[in-house]
This record gives structure tokens, C-alpha cells and sequence, in this order.
């Protein structure tokens, strides 16, 4: 089965907006293999977002990711990877096609909600960071 890393933002977890999101991803017909509550710190942040480094949003990026706690989730099914990032939408929620996650709950471009894997390299590579192989089951 495929697998994605799905992240909610603390913008969405904070605000109480995980239950509805969650739904969504179940409708789809998406397992849960994974999920935790938990807070980034740098370090962990640094390691998840490597390819930003540098970049100039990176800051505010990693300010807003480690200010609150958010839900970590593996998902898996179909195609899930390509299908989850429809789902959430384009990265600024200004952009985001109308039903869209990000499109309902984002904020702006850095607080948008939800983050998913972009690729299969980027799943395996994300996954990893946030769950040990015991604790996925799927
Ligand atoms: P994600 O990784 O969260 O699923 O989002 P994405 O692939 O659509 O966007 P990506 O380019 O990977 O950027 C990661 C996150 O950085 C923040 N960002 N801010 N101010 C800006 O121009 C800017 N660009 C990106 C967003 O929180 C984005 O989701
Ligand atoms: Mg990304």
C-alpha cells in the first residue's frame, strides 16, 4: 500500500479543525496507519524541511511549525500521495481550488493548514522522521 505523511498544522490543530480534516481523508477511503500529537522543535524541523534551508520564507516557516503542537499522521491507500495533495490544495490557500483543505481552513501562504508528501522518494524519506516501523499498522 502507499503511504503519505500528513502533517496539521498547528494553524488547523489548534483552531479544532483535525476531526473535519480527518473525515475528509477517511471519505476517501484512506487508512490511518499512523497518528500522534506532538510539537516540532528545530531540530526536527531543520531535518523534515531540509530542502528550504536557505530559502526566505524558512524562518517564519520554522517559527510557525514549532509554536504549537499539530497532528503527525501516516496515511495510506491508492495513490495517496498524488490524491492527498489535491485534496489539500495549492500551497497558498489564495490559489487553492474551492473545497480544497487549504482552500477551507488556511490562513495564508505559511499558516495553510496541512502539509502531505509530494512524492514517493519524499514519503520515504519524511515518514521515518515522525514513526518508528512499530508504530505504523497497515
Ligand atoms: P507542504 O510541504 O507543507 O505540503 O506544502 P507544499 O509542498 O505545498 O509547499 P512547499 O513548497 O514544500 O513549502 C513548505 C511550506 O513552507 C511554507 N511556505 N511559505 N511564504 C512563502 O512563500 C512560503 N512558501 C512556502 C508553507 O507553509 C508551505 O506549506
Ligand atoms: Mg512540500
Amino acid at each position: 500500500m502507499e503511504k503519505t505523511l500528513i502533517l496539521i498544522k498547528p494553524d488547523a490543530f489548534g483552531k479544532g479543525h483535525t476531526g473535519d480534516i480527518l473525515k475528509r481523508y477517511e471519505d476517501e477511503g484512506f487508512k490511518i496507519i499512523a497518528a500522534k500529537v506532538m510539537q516540532m522543535d528545530e531540530k526536527i524541523a531543520a531535518i523534515h524541511y531540509a530542502e528550504h534551508i536557505g530559502k526566505n520564507f524558512y524562518g517564519d516557516l520554522v517559527e510557525f511549525m514549532t509554536s504549537a503542537p499539530l497532528m503527525a499522521l501516516v496515511l495510506g491507500g491508492e495513490n495517496v500521495i498524488q490524491r492527498v495533495r489535491e485534496i489539500n490544495g495549492a500551497t497558498n490557500p489564495a490559489k487553492a481550488d474551492e473545497g480544497t483543505i487549504r482552500k477551507l481552513y488556511a490562513e495564508g501562504v505559511t499558516k495553510n493548514a496541512v502539509h502531505a508528501s509530494d512524492s514517493p522518494a519524499s514519503a520515504a524519506r519524511e515518514i521515518p522522521i515522525f514513526f518508528s516501523e512499530i508504530e505504523q499498522f497497515g
